[in-house]
């Protein structure tokens, strides 16, 4: 993150969001799902540049450019008009997104953005990082902004709003894959079958990665099931991940499609990479922060 002189302009990143586990562990009157997750955060993201302007605006470059929807219901731009409204800020601020993460593939995304817009609104209009504002306009925006907001590996509770700090697994080497599916989290979410899952939370602050994998082995993602129904893509991704060399864990993200692979080392979750991206697969390799 950096700042230009004078608090004009701010660029920063929006780094993929992870669940290396996720339990639906019941359900609202108002049809929202109760979570149980442990939410990582991986050194693969989208960048943001944030400047002063006469009026709103969203510039929208990169790889997956073409799939984020444009116009004013875009979660970025309705992040800038509530935090303005919010704190009686003008809302003139001009966006550039370098769109480098799929979209709809359950790292974020749109969620992660929005939270990189109200960091950077904060610095530009000079509100304390720990402004209540700031927090209950990410929980307007959707279930995923306010961990995106905080950035740090999280216990995620209730719906995405519970939040307690996580244990510190910076420097896990990760392979993202995503077939090019887009997956909707409504849907994932009404195809779910079954009952609910305990909650799983453990107590260690700084497990290595054996340790992690024996942990996450009897945690898994509630929603893998229902979304390799919807998009097939999903379980040949996961079962290709679990065979590349060095790969320790494969688990699905969020609603999906994305996938991940725990590895042994950079190099080995690089070689993985180069493979996966021959199937014609999104695949980024990087360390959790
Ligand atoms: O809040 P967000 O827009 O990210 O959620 C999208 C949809 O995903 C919700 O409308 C809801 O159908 C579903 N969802 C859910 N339980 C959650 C989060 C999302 O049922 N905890």
């Amino acid at each position: 993150m950096s700042m230009a002189q004078g608090g004009e302009v701010w660029s920063g990143t929006a780094p993929a969001k992870v669940n290396l586990y996720l339990h639906v562990v019941g359900k609202r009157d108002d049809g929202y799902h109760l979570l149980d997750s442990l939410v990582v955060f991986a050194d693969v993201s989208d960048a943001l540049t944030l400047a002063r302007a006469d009026a709103p605006s969203l510039a929208v470059s990169g790889p997956f450019a073409g799939a984020v929807p444009a116009g004013d219901d875009n979660l970025v731009l309705r992040a800038v008009r509530r935090l303005a409204a919010a704190t009686g800020h003008p809302d003139g601020i001009a966006i550039t997104l370098d769109k480098r993460l799929p979209v709809a593939a359950g790292i974020g995304g749109g969620s992660a953005d929005a939270a990189a817009v109200l960091r950077g609104l904060a610095r530009i209009w000079d509100l304390a990082a720990d402004d209540p504002r700031l927090r209950e306009v990410a929980a307007g925006l959707g279930a995923d902004v306010p961990v995106c907001l905080d950035g740090r590996t999280a216990w995620l509770g209730g719906v995405g709003e519970r939040l307690d700090p996580g244990p510190d697994l910076a420097g896990i080497p990760i392979l993202l894959v995503n077939p090019g599916v887009p997956l909707s989290t409504p849907a994932v979410f009404k195809a779910r079958q079954g009952g609910f899952s305990p909650e799983a939370r453990f107590a260690e602050a700084r497990p290595g990665l054996d340790r992690l994998c024996r942990l996450l082995a009897d945690r898994g993602n509630d929603l893998a099931e229902p979304a390799g129904r919807l998009v097939p893509a999903v379980t040949e991704v996961l079962a290709a991940l679990a065979a590349q060399p060095g790969c320790r864990l494969s688990r699905m993200s969020g609603s999906g499609a994305t996938c991940f692979g725990l590895f042994d080392s950079p190099a080995a979750a690089r070689a993985a990479a180069s493979v996966l991206a021959g199937h014609g697969w999104w695949a980024a390799a990087g360390a959790l922060l």
